[in-house]
């Protein structure tokens, strides 16, 4: 993997307000390892392929509709490493096919272990098993967050970055929160928006970034994953007027919830936000794919 040569558009949200919100499209940097995969990922296989590795694997987990998953599956391919996904839920096993995210992977070159949601919880028995049976593997965390994760996320940053308030990421495992905390320049504040409901959130991220420079703001809907007919009206309102799509599950739900704060007065006038658009456009397909029974739809890419 190398560093890409593009340039990161930051895009301005007009308003009418009294502060001014921009949008980091890091969604742009890879058509399919977008946003903050890309740089999570970075290092951990830098690092690994530089070992040289025989025969070299990655192994890591994740949900039916992961974006890591996909993420995943489709750098092993470009750079011809083999991938095995550890997906939670046995019944997968056979409806897999139905799914475009672990279709989309399994395109992709990766294969597949479903493992009961009980087994899958713990983790270090899982890793440990795994380790036994490929020492040799990559073996990645669920969300792709460690310590070479949180270093990547030092290339979400750059001068440009520096001239902003606020730095905004959507929290799924803390990993790209945190890393805006350890590299955002000291006048900056950080918020993250958990889309998730977990306490262990608090505890997680400074072990990663010692600095006291971010907030967490709750921004999961009534839960990971869930999205509600006011989720819909906002991604698909935002994709028409501003001409950005967003996803369901993170980046939607942080928009919404920084537009709320804007309106409730949450930041002083004359702020400038910038939000981190960290991608997860794949998981439209699959989400569809469950609104359409509901008779609902999410407007696709633009
Ligand atoms: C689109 C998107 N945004 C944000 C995040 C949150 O990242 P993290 O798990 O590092 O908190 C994820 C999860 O990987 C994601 O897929």
């Amino acid at each position: 993997m190398i560093i890409p040569e593009i340039s990161i558009p930051i895009t301005e949200i007009p308003l009418t307000a009294k502060v001014r919100l921009f949008m980091k499209r890091e969604d742009l940097i890879h058509p399919q390892i977008s946003g903050n995969k890309y740089w999570k990922l970075f290092y951990n296989i830098n690092n690994y392929l530089h070992q040289k590795p025989e025969n070299p694997l990655i192994i890591t987990f994740g949900g039916a509709f992961s974006n890591h998953i996909a993420a995943v599956a489709a750098l092993g391919k470009e750079v011809g490493i083999s991938t095995v996904g550890i997906i939670r839920g046995e019944e997968l096993a056979d409806r897999w096919p139905e799914n475009p995210t672990l279709t989309f992977a399994q395109q992709n070159g990766m294969q597949f272990r479903f493992v009961s949601r009980s087994a899958y919880r713990d983790k270090e028995s899982l890793s440990r098993l795994l380790k036994n049976e490929f020492p040799r593997a990559l073996i990645i965390p669920e969300g792709g967050t460690n310590e070479y994760a949180v270093q990547g996320i030092r290339h979400m940053l750059n001068n440009e970055t520096k001239s902003f308030d606020y730095l905004c990421t959507a929290v799924g495992t803390g990993g790209t929160v945190a890393g805006i905390s350890r590299f955002a320049s000291d006048n900056q504040k950080v918020l993250g928006f958990m889309v998730v409901d977990d306490e262990s959130l608090n505890t997680r991220i400074p072990e990663f970034s010692e600095k006291k420079n971010f907030e967490l703001l709750e921004a999961h809907d009534g839960g990971y994953g869930k999205i509600t007919d006011a989720n819909i009206r906002f991604v698909n309102g935002f994709a028409q007027k501003y001409g950005i799509p967003l996803d369901p599950v993170y980046t939607g739900k942080m928009m919404k919830r920084i537009l709320e704060l804007i309106e409730e007065g949450f930041f002083p006038d004359g702020s400038r936000i910038l939000a981190f658009h960290t991608g997860g456009l794949q998981g439209i397909q699959g989400a569809n794919a469950l609104l359409k029974k509901q008779g609902k739809v999410l407007i696709k890419r633009i």
